[in-house]
């Protein structure tokens, strides 16, 4: 047997994995349902969820099982050929999740998805042209936003330092300010092809649109003949309490995007991105069928195997009611804190389980040896969180994010409400 003692898992990434993230400490290695364990056998509650990815929980029983059946069978064909499993995934997006008649492309990430939502804009544009018969090529996103690492998800992203480096970047993109009606109206011009926008901003810090604006927005893409694309990357499948997560603002009026992007949560943990988009008329053609053969695609993009890990989740999120759970645990979280204010935090923002804790930074800044640390507030309790055992997620520099399974159970949020409570107290003594 090697007498080599072996190397960490933290020096090895310092090693050979390229530095692109400010990691935590943390190795997991095991998951079950809420909990994770890491290396020296430490249990955490993980209400960061992989960054709103784990829908179900770790591991989840019917995962396991879609993934095993479905490898057994066929875990990947070319995109040449049709497979079931995609096609009654799409049609499972389509009737069940949108509801509005359309069409879907897979691929693999968020990022990904909304590159499809750009090319989609910009053949859109190319048909319907601006007055002067110039193709539109405007895409308008809010600040704040976030739409992805790639150049056209960064270029679509309204946050400067996200792309800040990069140039130069994709043109094309213009921000405007989010849930402000006035200067969208503004800001929309003649070159304005489409309109992006996460109905719930996570990165961004946990904004949720207003109805007012969402209704604005939707009203301006009718009027002027602009496409209205909403990123549900994050906020989608479930996260808000409905499987639209404009839906959960949108009250009685009905909103009907053009298109969507999905990744995320979609796949439970298991990579998919998707894309779905409207059955509706432009000129002669239908916008569903505009990514027609030879201009878009992608290798993996709705295998066998991700479409039906996909096809379990969503389903399953449908045929349990966890949206139900969703709504319901969201509103205990927020009746809670209400009536126990926790130290530190000064505002609870989001919609169901996608939640975002607004801390104070004055009250921080004032804590001894915060300075010295050069953390962001956030980042600095998302730590003191880790280390008693909750995992947490920032959403920019002063709010704490959770993002646990949507079918977290009751005893499981007043465990995490707990370990916040007593880290925040004694830090804010
Ligand atoms: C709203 C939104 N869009 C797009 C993305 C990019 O997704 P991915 O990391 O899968 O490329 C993210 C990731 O955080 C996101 O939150």
């Amino acid at each position: 047997m090697s007498q080599e003692k072996q190397t960490s898992t933290v020096d090895l990434y310092s090693q050979y994995v390229a530095p692109t993230y400010g990691r935590f400490k943390i190795c997991p290695k095991r998951g079950e349902g809420v909990f994770l364990w890491d290396e020296n056998g430490t249990r955490y509650l993980d209400f960061s969820g992989g960054v709103a990815v784990n829908s179900l929980g770790h591991s989840h029983p019917d995962l396991l099982k879609a993934i095993s059946d479905q490898a057994t069978d066929l875990i990947h064909c070319s995109n040449l050929y049709q497979h079931r499993g995609q096609a009654e995934l799409a049609r499972l997006l389509t009737e069940k999740v949108v509801r509005i008649n359309g069409k879907c492309f897979f691929c693999n990430s968020g990022a990904e998805a909304n590159e499809g939502l750009i090319k989609l804009a910009r053949k859109f544009g190319e048909i319907s042209p601006s007055s002067t018969g110039e193709p539109r090529h405007e895409i308008v996103s809010f600040y704040g936003s976030f739409h992805g690492r790639t150049t056209g998800g960064m270029a679509a992203t309204g946050q400067e330092k996200i792309r800040s480096g990069f140039g130069p970047l994709m043109e094309g993109f213009k921000y405007l300010p989010f849930n402000d009606v006035d200067e969208l109206l503004n800001g929309v011009g003649d070159n304005t092809a489409a309109i992006l926008m996460e109905p719930v901003q996570g990165e961004g810090g946990i904004n949720v649109a207003s109805e007012e604006f969402l209704s604005a927005v939707q009203e301006l893409c009718q009027t002027r003949n602009i496409l209205l694309f909403f990123d549900e990357v994050q906020c989608g499948m479930g996260r808000c309490g409905d499987l639209c997560g404009w839906r959960m603002i949108s009250n009685d009026q009905e909103i009907k995007p053009d298109a969507i992007s999905w990744a995320k949560g979609l796949g439970g943990g298991f990579p998919i991105g998707a894309i779905w988009i409207a059955d509706k008329g432009v000129n002669d053609l239908k916008l569903c069928d505009l990514l027609s053969p030879g201009t878009h695609g992608s290798t993996f993009g709705g295998s066998p195997l991700a479409s039906s890990v996909a096809s379990t989740v969503v389903k399953k999120i449908i045929d349990e009611k966890i949206c139900d759970n969703v709504i319901k645990i969201g509103e205990l979280v927020k009746n809670h804190l209400q009536s126990h204010p926790i130290s530190l935090i000064t505002e609870l923002r989001g919609l169901g389980l996608m939640l975002g804790f607004q801390v104070d930074v004055k009250a921080i800044n004032g804590i001894e040896g915060f300075q010295k640390t050069n953390k962001t507030p956030a980042l600095f309790l998302v730590e003191l969180l880790a280390e008693s055992g909750l995992l947490t997620v920032p959403a920019g520099p002063d709010v704490i994010r959770w993002l646990p399974p949507l079918n977290v159970k009751e005893e499981q949020i007043m465990e995490a409400l707990d370990i916040m409570r007593t880290v925040f107290e004694k830090i804010n003594t």
